[in-house]
């Protein structure tokens, strides 16, 4: 048994696909556009990973420590969901899936029948969770993936087993828009049998100070993971950025529901990126949006459920009720319900 990973080929996409993956072609696009923009979903080289990792274990960051008490605590719940077939559990994002460890032990404590396929974009990240499954859990049959989450999708049709447990920690869903959360979970259905089981992680709205914090730590852990981003381009695009002259900023947005962050120049400058043959310029004070964090009334979550295919089974809440992992399961009785994922 054992633990490895491949990266997604991308020779096996078709050619708008392959267009979307391409850092540089992102980065291009991404700082044309008007506002700027930058994806989260690149955060996560060596260092980004390193640094979320740090941001974790921030106080002020309560998402972690709230699923942490979840998992820890109500894992018999999504245990219960599961026994009786043999099923592959498909983790969405895996991280370093510190908290997913809790549930593969306990599964395999009670020992149930199952392999693990986490899906990330980080190969950085994928190499160290596979080295760590491979010391923790020699026995379990682990297949990661390197790819992006829509891509992910498409390699579920070839898995072992015919049930499904498919894991969205961490609130990752939150870096969507409405659109594209829908438009996942909607792909997501039609891949997926009936009564498939999914369980997503949603920070739920609170205190707007308490939200803040969250992403405007004390220690500058989150500010550092942002302007890594422009470290990034510098290392793999041959880009010119000056770390010094831009500042993150992040901001609630009552009316959407999101921390939203960005970069923002602190002065009038040009910007030469030498493996996309572009300068950008950047008046003084123009932001770069990085990240959405979506934050969810209990009535946000029943709408996607309800408008994806999904029937809500469970709603994990940690003892603050800051934080819910909300379990589903594949509907696929009453296609009325669906709308295309619009
Ligand atoms: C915020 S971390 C959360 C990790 C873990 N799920 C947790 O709750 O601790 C997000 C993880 O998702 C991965 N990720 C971010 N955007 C992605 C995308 N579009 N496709 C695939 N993986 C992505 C990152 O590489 C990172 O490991």
């Amino acid at each position: 048994m054992g633990a490895t990973y491949h990266v997604l080929n991308f020779k096996d996409l078709n050619p708008a696909d392959l267009l979307e993956h391409d850092f540089s072609t992102d980065v291009l696009i991404g700082l044309s556009q008007m506002p700027k923009q930058l994806a989260s979903k690149y955060f996560y080289d060596k260092k980004g990973s390193r640094l979320f990792q740090e941001i974790m274990e921030l106080s002020e960051y309560y998402l972690t420590g709230c699923e942490f008490e979840i998992i820890s605590e109500q894992k018999e719940k999504i245990y219960l969901e599961m026994a009786g077939e043999p099923f592959n559990l498909v983790e969405f994002g895996a991280g370093d899936a510190r908290k997913t460890n809790i549930l593969l032990e306990y599964f395999q404590e009670k020992g149930l029948e199952f392999q693990y396929i986490p899906i990330d974009i980080s190969e950085e990240a994928m190499s160290a969770l596979i080295e760590l499954m491979n010391r923790k859990f020699p026995k379990l049959k682990t297949e990661g993936i390197v790819a992006e989450y829509f891509d992910g999708l498409k390699c579920l049709n070839n898995t072992e087993y015919r049930k499904n447990l498919v894991l969205f920690l961490g609130s990752n869903l939150g870096n969507f828009d409405k659109a594209h959360s829908r438009a996942f979970l909607h792909n997501l259905w039609n891949i997926l049998n009936n009564g498939d089981i999914v369980v997503i992680g949603f920070d739920l709205k609170k205190d707007i100070d308490l939200m803040l914090k969250a992403y405007n730590d004390s220690k500058g852990k989150t500010a550092e993971f942002n302007l890594n981003l422009l470290r990034r381009i510098n290392r793999e695009l041959n880009g010119k950025f000056d770390l010094e002259k831009f500042r993150f900023y992040a901001g609630y947005d009552v009316f959407s529901g999101a921390i939203e962050s960005y970069l923002v120049s602190l002065e009038q400058q040009q910007v030469f990126i030498e493996k996309i043959s572009q300068s950008f310029i950047f008046d003084a004070w123009e932001p770069i949006h990085t990240e959405y964090s979506y934050k969810y009334l209990e009535s946000d979550i029943e709408e996607l459920a309800e408008r994806t295919g999904f029937l809500i089974k469970k709603q994990l809440y940690d003892s603050r009720k800051y934080f819910v992992d909300s379990v589903w399961s594949v509907n696929k009785q009453s296609p009325n319900t669906l709308e295309d994922g619009r």
